[in-house]
């Protein structure tokens, strides 16, 4: 299946029937995040699996009770660091060095670059980086997930300090940004399987220079 006719094939599901997604194609959604690209490559941010029903079940009334929480097989949760320090930094070029066999001092000119984002940018301006970059692998699961035909609903609508609480997110350095039920559409009682996209025209959404 190609990329578009998945994405033509993909709606944001609002009812689930709580078929189980087989681990191959979680798997599959996960890798796509794993890959996705990030600013400078630093991944600044971890992604929660949750199967567990009870945790979902908990999680469900802070998402508006949005049924897709439970409905679904797996619950992404992605977290956003809020803490980026020299330390994550040390860590990726640990990691790099390890990877590609270079040397330390290579990655000199590199390092300082991003010690002098680490150092120079407000704590705020971090997090809102930090979830920035979540986004894009939120969007790579999304679109794995739809080349999977697996059904997934993006999700905004929840409320951050009480999903952070829950799963004791600040205590990790983290912040929730985005959840991602992944299941299989409830094709009789959701009323927006059949409903047709609405798009801005391309003539309008693209400027051709
Ligand atoms: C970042 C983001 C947050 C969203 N939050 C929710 C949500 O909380 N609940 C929901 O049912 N849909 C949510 N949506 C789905 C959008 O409403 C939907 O993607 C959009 O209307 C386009 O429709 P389609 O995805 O079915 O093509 C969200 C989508 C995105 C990208």
């Amino acid at each position: 299946m190609s990329l578009h006719d998945a994405l033509e094939w993909r709606y944001a599901a609002k009812r689930m029937n709580g078929q189980k997604v087989p681990l191959h194609k979680i798997n599959a959604i996960l890798r796509a995040a794993q890959y996705a690209p990030t600013s400078m490559g630093l991944q600044p941010f971890t992604i929660f699996v949750i199967e567990n029903k009870e945790l979902r079940e908990q999680i469900k009334p802070l998402a508006y009770n949005q049924p897709q929480v439970t409905e679904s097989s797996h619950l992404l949760v992605f977290a956003a660091w809020t803490d980026l320090t020299g330390v994550h930094v040390d860590e990726y070029i640990d990691e790099i060095v390890a990877t590609r066999g270079v040397s330390v001092e290579s990655l000199d000119a590199f390092k300082k670059a991003m010690m002098g984002f680490v150092n120079n940018q407000t704590a705020e301006a971090k997090i809102q980086w930090a979830a920035n970059q979540t986004y894009i692998a939120f969007s790579f699961a999304l679109a794995e997930a739809a080349l999977q035909q697996v059904d997934a609903t993006p999700m905004e609508g929840f409320n951050i300090a009480a999903i952070d609480d829950l799963l004791q997110l600040k205590e990790k350095g983290l912040t929730s940004v985005t959840l991602l039920p992944l299941g299989y559409r409830d094709e009789e009682n959701d009323m927006f399987v059949k409903m047709k996209k609405v798009r801005r025209a391309k003539e309008k959404l693209f400027i051709h220079l």
